[in-house]
């Protein structure tokens, strides 16, 4: 009987990446992140695009190859359909049609968001339906009930900046390089989370505001700067790390509340900023407090990465359900 081979391709953002899976295990998972973007402290759409187009070819060779397999085992093409950068999109969503169309494969449309979640079931142990995750990325803050493995819906987002928006926007007024998310985590760890306090939102249901926090922390900058012009550099560790708990204390409280309220038995974290270190300890102290089971995907498949595409692939592969050639990316797509 032939085996289900599925090739995953992601391509929303600034990564390139390609992941082979095989009856439901994933094999290989090869990011190429994309350099270009540092020195303009952010993710240029354009140069994405074409960054892109250099390096999906080769990124799929190399997940082919360090898979052990060619193109003719493969028994399926997932990629991601949205949401993302439009150009971005594109060129993963033509390179997946033309392969598709040239092996005679089924197409698989994947919502890079619901991806996200279904990282949770690239390895065991898995979250038990229905659980609360809070997805969080550079892109989107997101609360979803998980009720089956394509069922989920969002109970909570953010009405403005996502958390990982925040992390980097803050680690730009440090004059912290893109993307500062990390390097917040990497100086907060032996700074004190209490030293400075910021402005935390009150915001209706399970709902997020990061925008606050934004301001706060540049009055507050600019204040400390005009009396000493070295503030930040003698107070770095301090800032990041009280930075940092003011971020993870504002996305901790609607977990919190949001889990008690809907009776979930587990609870899980997804998105690039769940590679936070501080996250991944303060969610598991809630867990055991709560006597809720915490679910942390490994550090690759936190960050965008084809594994998740080619997962949450098997599933709809599954529930037989498939694109055809009028397949258009969706840069706002919504779940
Ligand atoms: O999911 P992702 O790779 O891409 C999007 O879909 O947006 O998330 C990228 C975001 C960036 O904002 C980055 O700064 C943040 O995740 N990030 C972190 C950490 N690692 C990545 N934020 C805080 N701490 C980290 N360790
Ligand atoms: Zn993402």
């Amino acid at each position: 009987m032939v085996k289900e081979c599925i090739l995953g391709i992601e391509s929303s953002c600034d990564e390139t990446s390609a992941a082979v899976c095989l009856e439901g295990r994933i094999l290989t998972n090869y990011i190429a992140n994309q350099t270009v973007h540092e020195k303009y402290g952010g993710v240029v759409p354009e140069l994405a695009s074409r960054a892109h187009l250099q390096q999906i070819l080769p990124v799929v060779e190399i997940a082919l190859r360090d898979a052990g397999i060619t193109k003719k085992d493969l028994t399926a093409i997932a990629v991601t359909k949205g949401p993302g950068l439009m150009g971005a999109l594109l060129v993963g969503s033509s390179f997946a049609k033309g392969l598709a169309l040239a092996l005679n494969l089924p197409l698989l449309g994947v919502h890079h968001m619901q991806a996200h979640v279904m990282a949770h079931f690239i390895e065991p142990p898995h979250p038990r339906f229905p659980f609360l995750c809070l997805t969080v990325s550079g892109g989107h803050t997101q609360l979803v009930r998980v009720q089956d493995y394509l069922q989920m819906e969002i109970v909570g987002e953010t009405i403005d900046d996502a958390a990982g928006e925040a992390f980097d926007k803050a680690a730009k007024m440090l004059g912290l390089p893109y993307p500062g998310g990390p390097l917040i985590d990497k100086y907060a760890r032996n700074g004190n989370p209490l030293k400075f306090s910021f402005a935390q939102p009150q915001v209706a249901g399970y709902n997020f505001s990061f925008s606050g926090l934004k301001t706060s922390i540049l009055y507050f900058l600019e204040k400390e700067n005009e009396k000493d012009a070295s503030f930040i550099e003698n107070n770095r560790e301090d800032l990041c790390a009280s930075i940092q708990h003011t971020i993870l204390e504002i996305l901790l409280k609607q977990l919190h509340k949001s889990a008690l309220a809907y009776k979930v038995k587990d609870i899980a974290i997804a998105g690039g900023v769940s590679a936070n270190s501080g996250l991944r300890q303060r969610i598991q102290e809630l867990g055991q407090r709560l006597g809720w089971g915490v679910f942390i995907p490994q550090l690759p498949y936190c960050t965008d990465n084809a594994a998740m595409i080619a997962i949450t692939g098997h599933y709809l592969l599954r529930a037989g359900i498939t694109e055809g050639q009028d397949m258009v990316p969706d840069p706002r797509s919504k779940f």
